[in-house]
């Protein structure tokens, strides 16, 4: 059972179906009552209001970030034995460092992913989602997430981390589903079967680093390699490679989903789509209201450092914490309505879903940019498009990553 500071139980079950429908609404009754509780089931400290939310985030002194990429799931040993059998060795990968390292590495690693930056690929993502629709438009139906929002968003995660496009074509079949090993609740042996893929991208990600140190080429790994070439010890071979590997994996479903969630939400509104297909300067704002009414990334999670108090509640040093963007996004202390889906709504921005304060989302820009310019293009090419009525949404059990595994529409 769950122990919280009133001493009512505070039920949270972070792959329960309540929550994967409706993550905000499950945590409702915290963010009124509760807003900070131990889980002892999960081990965690659940805190759900914007405000702590953001003060764990941006207190690097205070809370470590070092366990972002652990397993919620513990992995079973034969799980682990696979991933070893391909050497596989997870480092460092900015997200889960800390200061001063972590400011270090991110100064010299971040101009390539900054907006003037991935501004300059606006033209390639651009056909590349034209010809994605090209190859269904005249259909008159199609998944969204089989026919645009998986392949898209991983084509343009290896652009940008300066993949040459023959490897292009090779490695985004490779592509797999990070967020569940991370953040899911596989079994035993859909943990190996993961482990496989994990090991498979790891080898292939050692081979792309290597083709570019041989090959210069522009990216955020081309910057990692000159940067590793001038300070060996800032940025070491197993460096790149947990790069190359974890980039493509930040850059993928994260931004796939938030995509899925957008399509999901926007045509379900009446006259929203017809309304940005004749003003496609409401796209902008449209992205950040998706971005906070229904997240991609739900959670993240921090350890604290020292014994910390939040939210008025004491959390001894070593407590691991659950920040809950996902209800942090529906705090009516921040978002008057929270659950009225506004594409207008002034404040959108603010949302939590990139993080906030030193870690927060160095691929931020290049997200917004790929979700602008699929909403561009599909709202002109497909004008009538609608959901196809009566589907279900149906979402992996997933604590954090959150995106409808289909999305069907017709027109
Ligand atoms: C909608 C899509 C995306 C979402 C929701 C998202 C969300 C996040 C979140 C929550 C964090 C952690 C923030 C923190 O600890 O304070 C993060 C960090 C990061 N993201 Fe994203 N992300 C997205 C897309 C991308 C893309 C496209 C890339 C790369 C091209 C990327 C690269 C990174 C990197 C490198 C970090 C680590 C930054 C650091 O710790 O200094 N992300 N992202």
């Amino acid at each position: 059972m769950t122990q919280t500071q009133s001493g009512c139980p505070m039920s949270f079950d972070p792959f329960g179906e309540e929550y994967q429908q409706d993550p905000a609404g499950a945590l409702a009754a915290a963010r009124a009552h509760e807003p900070v509780f131990y889980s002892s089931e999960l081990d965690y400290w659940v805190v759900s209001r914007y405000a702590d939310i953001k003060e764990a985030f941006r207190d690097t002194r205070a809370y470590s970030a070092a366990i972002a990429l652990d397993p919620l799931t513990p992995l079973a040993p034969e799980a682990r034995e696979r991933l070893a059998s391909y050497d596989f060795a997870p480092g460092p990968v900015l997200v889960n460092e800390d200061p001063p390292l972590h400011l270090r590495r991110r100064k010299e690693l971040a101009p390539p992913l900054a907006a003037d930056e991935v501004a300059k690929l606006e033209g390639r993502i651009r056909d590349l989602v034209t010809r994605y629709i090209d190859a269904f438009a005249s259909r008159g139906h199609a998944d969204m997430v089989d026919d645009l929002l998986w392949e898209v968003p991983a084509i343009v995660g290896l652009l940008v981390a300066g993949v040459p496009d023959e490897d292009v074509e090779r490695a985004r079949h490779y592509t797999i589903k990070m967020g569940l090993f991370t953040w899911g609740k596989p079994s035993a042996e859909h943990q190996v079967e993961i482990a496989d893929q994990v090991g498979r991208w790891w080898r292939l990600s050692g081979e792309l680093v290597d083709r570019l140190k041989r090959e210069p080429g522009r990216g955020w790994v081309p910057r990692a390699i000159e940067v590793h070439r001038q300070d060996p010890e800032l940025v070491n071979d197993n460096h790149l490679q947990n790069m190359m590997m974890s980039g493509l994996v930040a850059a993928h479903e994260t931004t796939t989903n938030a995509t899925a969630n957008a399509l999901r939400h926007l045509l379900a509104e009446p006259g929203v789509w017809q309304a940005l297909g004749e003003d496609p300067s409401l796209i902008p704002n449209a992205v950040e209201e998706c971005l906070r009414y229904s997240s991609s990334v739900l959670c993240w999670r921090r350890t604290a450092v020292r014994e910390v108090v939040l939210g008025g509640v004491t959390i001894p040093a070593g407590g691991r914490l659950l920040l809950v963007i996902g209800s942090g996004n529906h705090d009516e202390r921040v978002f008057p309505d929270p659950g009225r889906f506004d594409i207008h709504r002034p404040n959108a921005k603010r949302h939590l879903t990139f993080g906030v304060g030193s870690h927060n989302c160095m691929g931020a820009p290049l997200a917004r940019l790929e979700m602008r310019i699929i909403l561009e293009e599909l709202t002109r090419r497909l004008p009538g498009m609608r959901l196809v009525p009566g589907q279900e949404f149906t979402y992996l059990p997933n604590a954090s990553f959150h995106g409808p595994r289909h999305v069907l529409t017709e027109w």
